[in-house]
């Protein structure tokens, strides 16, 4: 009897830690203390200083090929702001709410992670602040 009791007890104590974080949406859990800070400029732009960073590191996925991966065009800045085949991946005036900048700085899951593992090197923190200040100022 005694050894029943614990052992409902056990289940909903397990069920009530797993279930509800299943749904809780990606977003949710990212930790977005843990992003680079924008860089401390003025006059960032798509042409000058973010087109750069993807032709190095995101053009081979997402330029102009016939099907860019997710359907996510980085090589203009109307594709950029256009996003992918599910939607918008930057919130103009919002680096930190943006999914660009979670995926490559690595926060949340790592099947979103960009370059993907072992495709590229990692963004540093100096360009992922550039392009956190360019979406902050307005994605010029
Ligand atoms: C080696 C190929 C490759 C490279 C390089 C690459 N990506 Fe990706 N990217 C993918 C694939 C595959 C997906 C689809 C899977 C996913 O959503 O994670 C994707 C998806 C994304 C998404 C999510 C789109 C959505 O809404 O689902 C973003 C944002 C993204 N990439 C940004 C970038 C950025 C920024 C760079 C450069 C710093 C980059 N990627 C470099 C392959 C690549």
């Amino acid at each position: 009897m005694k050894s029943r009791f614990f052992q409902r007890v056990r289940v909903a104590w397990v069920l009530s830690t797993i279930v509800p974080c299943g749904f809780v949406p990606a977003a949710e859990r990212i930790d977005t203390s843990k992003l680079p800070p924008p860089a401390n400029r003025s006059n960032v732009t798509y042409e000058a200083d973010i087109r750069p960073i993807f032709e190095k590191h995101c053009f081979k996925c997402h330029g102009s090929e016939e099907k860019p991966k997710a359907g996510l065009r980085l090589d203009s800045r109307e594709a950029t702001l256009k996003g992918s085949r599910e939607g918008k991946v930057i919130e103009v005036g919002q680096s930190a709410r943006s999914a660009l900048v979670h995926s490559v700085a690595r926060l949340g899951d790592e099947d979103h992670w960009m370059p993907p593992p072992g495709k590229g090197e990692p963004l540093t923190a100096e360009q992922i602040g550039l392009i956190r200040a360019w979406i902050d100022q307005g994605a010029r």
